[in-house]
């Protein structure tokens, strides 16, 4: 029987342990990233970029600049979902298929890119913020896309953002904002989720 969404939602549980057993090819992990973008983002920017952390000597590079967390070695796959900075910058590379599509009109598409050009070009906090929320949207997609075929995902703020830089040539504008480990659970992995302050103490309604 298919699972629910509502299902599906209680059933994601940050895991430490992967069946080392198991791996996914390269087009496996292409198939839940091409999930995972189709998160919304501000102005469709789509400021995001993918490393994916697949080889057993990429892994062992990963290692200590997670602090030495196993189980970015155990894991199939660490994705390390990367926010731009300047999605800003690539308006008309985004704007215009939504022209030709017939999606929008150009002027309105020109009043878009220039209210969103003052909104970041002129603040390095709105860039970073920007950065922040389109990765985290991405990262969540990915993890319920992979729930969705039965694997199980782990996301982490635990590992050293410049010398992940450093060592796997990130570009500037790529702000690494998290790391998700991914792989086949095991018979010992988590599968009851920790419990949640209700939804009425978290909400107000106005
Ligand atoms: C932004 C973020 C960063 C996290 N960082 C880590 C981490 O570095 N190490 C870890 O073991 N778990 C990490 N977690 C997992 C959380 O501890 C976990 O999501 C939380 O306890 C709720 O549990 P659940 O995901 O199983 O429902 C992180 C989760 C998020 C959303």
């Amino acid at each position: 029987m298919m699972t629910s969404f509502p299902e599906l939602l209680a059933q994601r549980v940050s895991t430490s342990l992967f069946d080392t057993s198991r791996s996914l090819s390269e087009a496996d992990i292409l198939a839940l990233i091409d999930q995972a973008i189709r998160a919304p983002s501000a102005y469709n920017m789509q400021n995001w970029s993918f490393l994916v952390v697949h080889s057993a000597a990429a892994k062992q590079r990963l290692l200590p600049i997670a602090y030495g967390q196993q189980k970015v070695v155990d894991a199939a796959a660490t994705i390390i979902v990367n926010g731009l900075l300047d999605g800003h910058t690539s308006f008309t590379e985004r704007f215009d298929p939504l022209i030709t599509q017939g999606l929008a009109q150009a002027e309105h598409v020109a009043q878009w890119a220039a209210g969103a050009n003052r909104t970041y070009s002129t603040s390095q906090l709105r860039q970073r913020d920007e950065a922040i929320r389109s990765a985290s949207l991405a990262g969540m997609t990915l993890m319920l896309a992979a729930q969705a075929q039965g694997l199980v995902t782990g996301p982490m703020i635990g590992f050293d953002p410049q010398a992940l830089a450093q060592e796997f040539a990130l570009q500037e504008q790529e702000l690494p904002a998290i790391m998700i480990t991914l792989g086949y659970p095991t018979a010992d992995t988590a599968s009851v989720q920790k419990p949640r302050i209700p939804a009425h103490q978290v909400c107000r309604f106005v």
